[in-house]
């Protein structure tokens, strides 16, 4: 007989709390709607690129990789893929990590100690945020995307100081100054970190990021690139300098203590970086430009749509209840869209996250908007 009912109680309070607040999660499968939710922005995780020239050699289809890449899980593909992805994202080193989550977290953990300052982008992902509770730093956030407010913290900063920002971000949509923020690290010689992972695929050169679209490659210290977006694979890396390399190698624990990816993982980073370099971004764009156009013509009271340059978009609809109705009525309508609640967005800003897709059409846009104006007038 086990005597976990304390425990169990504490489990189910805490599920019974979330469901009164309205704020249960719950796993549900999707299938035969039409995507305006996934990351897939350029719908290459739908392709089967492992047999797109036939299978590769029995070690490169092997299921497993043996172990962590430091003990028996290393290999010339691994290393071959770091190579391809610093190349691409004309970068010094790569270092792959298991997941993007796993990449932050490794490397905000270890690269900080006592006498380190974080200072982030109030909407920084969760990811980052984990990262730098594991290090022994003092954190201080900068409100979103204000350049004078950065200033203002660095100007207070002792140490080794490092700025953390998003290129594009994930529930607004928005693009980062990264321009004008790399010249304020420049001035306060603080290191800025780039998470690129929603922009990596959408902008730039055959995809290579907001970083390389803007050439501060040789300004910002470190960029996370993330394989799971619009790469439509899985996995990350972290860019930067070889030392950086070499460093993470020694003390990133979540790269150090993990079963590093099977060999066909790496082959599919290939071919999706191949993929990646000739896809319709420009079908992306059409798109892009074809939602705000419509969005501004569908005007209705009280409601406001995000209107960003990038496949991330949202219509606010204040109040968590009547975000979720009409999540639950566009679904029924067809559409597959998550409703963004407060705590995760501020109270009054909750939101339909809308993602486009190279694979939508204007059609479905239309449709789209039509069933939202509808169940909100
Ligand atoms: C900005 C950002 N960074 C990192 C991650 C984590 O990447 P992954 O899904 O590969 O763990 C995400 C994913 O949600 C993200 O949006």
């Amino acid at each position: 007989m086990i005597h976990t009912h304390l425990i169990d109680e504490y489990l189910s309070q805490s599920l019974q709390k979330r469901e009164q607040e309205g704020l249960l999660r719950q796993l549900a499968c999707n299938e035969g709607l039409i995507d305006f939710c996934s990351n897939d922005y350029l719908g290459l995780a739908q392709s089967n690129l492992l047999s797109l020239d036939g299978t590769g050699s029995q070690e490169e289809m092997a299921s497993g990789s043996t172990g962590s890449r430091l003990v028996s899980g290393n290999s010339p593909l691994a290393e071959k893929t770091e190579r391809i992805v610093a190349g691409f994202h004309h970068a010094e080193a790569a270092l792959l990590f298991n997941t993007g989550y796993m990449a932050n977290l490794g490397l905000c953990s270890c690269i900080a100690d006592k006498h380190s300052v974080f200072i982030y982008d109030e909407h920084i992902h969760a990811s980052i945020i984990d990262g730098m509770r594991l290090s022994l730093a003092k954190r201080f956030k900068f409100k979103h995307n204000d350049v004078d407010d950065l200033r203002k913290k660095l100007k207070q900063a002792e140490g080794k100081v490092y700025v953390v920002i998003e290129s594009l971000y994930s529930m607004d949509g928005d693009l980062a100054p990264l321009q004008e923020i790399s010249d304020v690290c420049k001035e306060h010689k603080a290191a800025l970190i780039v998470d690129e992972a929603h922009a990596v695929g959408i902008y730039g050169d055959q995809g290579r990021g907001l970083v390389c679209h803007h050439q501060l490659e040789n300004d910002v210290w470190a960029r996370i690139i993330t394989f799971g977006k619009a790469l439509g694979c899985h996995g990350a890396a972290v860019v930067g300098s070889s030392l950086l390399r070499d460093y993470l190698i020694n003390h990133a624990r979540s790269f150090i203590y993990t079963t590093a990816m099977p060999p066909h993982a790496f082959i599919v980073i290939q071919r999706s970086y191949q993929e990646m370099a000739v896809a319709q971004r420009e079908k992306l764009f059409g798109l892009i430009h074809h939602f705000q156009k419509v969005a501004r013509e569908t005007s209705i009271e009280d409601v406001r749509f995000l209107l960003n340059p990038s496949p991330i978009q949202g219509v606010i609809v204040p109040g968590n209840e009547r975000v979720k109705r009409l999540a639950e009525y566009v679904r029924q309508q067809g559409f597959f869209m998550k409703a963004i609640l407060s705590p995760t967005v501020p109270a009054g800003s909750e939101r339909l996250r809308i993602c486009l897709h190279a694979f939508n059409s204007c059609r479905q846009i239309d449709q789209l908007l039509t069933a939202i104006k509808l169940f909100l007038t």
